[in-house]
């Protein structure tokens, strides 16, 4: 039976060793994070300069996004999720997400946007919590919190005591943060941030101890990005749009391999398998 287990381990690891996942003569992986294309280390390893990474100390930066660090990058989900502080009250009463996705460099539009489906919005401390659109004029969502004497904040029961959540009703390119009516008590500040939904059930890389939380974005393919992916012809395309609020859209293309088949489809011939 141990004999069988091994086997099969060796059979996996065969098939992982045979996909690439990355351009050819580019590394896939910046210490544990898998870099698949469009995604790259160095320029010409990547779709373009969104897509950039760096690797330094087998950490992966996004360059073109203020060097977030980047914790990993879903090919299925079209997701890449980014080590981001959380916000508080008594530093940040107001905040402006461009903070996070204000571009350094890159020509056309920014790709990414903070994704409705995998994120969640928390509150830790004692009262109310707004998230407001883009251009300042609507609430996009929000929470309370209540507490008595001192109620301490606990992620894990977020149910309005000293901590609430809720969802977000759309994708976002950006958004402000409105923590004005939130409570300071006993110099206890309080935190809002959006969370990423997987990591906040699992609890692994996420804690209350920690300032820092994993947030998804969504990357969005664009036509012209199409025509320079070559791979995605061989591949099971799809358009998506993405409801953005206020009637406002964003769409992405996303390739995928097709089923019985494994890979990477951005790439050409990344597909393998049948
Ligand atoms: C990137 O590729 C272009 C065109 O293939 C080439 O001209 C350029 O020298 C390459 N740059 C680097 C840094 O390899
Ligand atoms: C990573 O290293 C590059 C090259 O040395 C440097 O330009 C960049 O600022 C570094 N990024 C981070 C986040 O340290
Ligand atoms: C957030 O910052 C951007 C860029 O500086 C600005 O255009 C926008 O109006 C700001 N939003 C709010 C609500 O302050
Ligand atoms: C809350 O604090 C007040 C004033 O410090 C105190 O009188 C009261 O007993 C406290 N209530 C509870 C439930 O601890
Ligand atoms: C996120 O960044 C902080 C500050 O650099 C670091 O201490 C923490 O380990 C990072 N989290 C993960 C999951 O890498
Ligand atoms: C959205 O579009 C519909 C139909 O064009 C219009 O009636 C409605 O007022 C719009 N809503 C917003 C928030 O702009
Ligand atoms: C804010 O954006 C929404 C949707 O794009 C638009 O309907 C509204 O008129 C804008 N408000 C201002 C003050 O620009």
């Amino acid at each position: 039976m141990k004999q069988f287990h091994v086997f099969v381990l060796l059979i996996l690891i065969s098939l992982t060793e045979a996909l690439d996942y990355a351009k050819p003569g580019c590394k896939d992986t910046c210490g544990n994070v898998r870099i698949p294309y469009p995604f790259g280390i160095r320029r010409n390893c990547s779709l373009n300069e969104w897509y950039t990474l760096d690797c330094n100390f087998s950490t992966p930066y996004l360059s073109a996004l203020n060097n977030m660090e980047v914790l990993n990058v879903n090919l299925e989900q079209q997701t890449i999720t980014v080590n981001v502080s959380k916000i508080s009250n008594c530093q940040n009463p107001v905040w402006n997400s461009s903070h996070i996705l204000t571009a350094n460099s890159g020509s056309g539009g920014n790709p990414f946007l903070f994704a409705k489906l995998h994120n969640i919005f928390m509150v830790e401390g004692c009262g109310n919590a707004f998230m407001i659109s883009d251009n300042g004029s609507a609430v996009v969502t929000g929470c309370s919190a209540t507490c008595h004497n001192n109620t301490v904040s606990d992620v894990n029961n977020c149910f309005g005591i000293g901590c609430c959540q809720t969802i977000i009703p759309y994708d976002l390119k950006s958004f402000s943060l409105d923590l004005t009516d939130m409570e300071t008590q006993k110099g206890v500040c309080g935190f809002a941030y959006l969370v990423d939904k997987n990591s906040y059930v699992q609890g692994r890389s996420f804690s209350d101890q920690s300032t820092f939380v994993p947030i998804s974005l969504l990357w969005t393919l664009a036509d012209h990005d199409y025509d320079q992916l070559p791979g995605c012809s061989q591949s099971v395309r799809t358009r998506t749009v993405f409801d953005l609020g206020y009637n406002t859209s964003a769409e992405s293309i996303r390739c995928e391999c097709g089923a019985t088949y494994e890979g990477n489809p951005y790439l050409e011939g990344g597909c393998k398998g049948g």
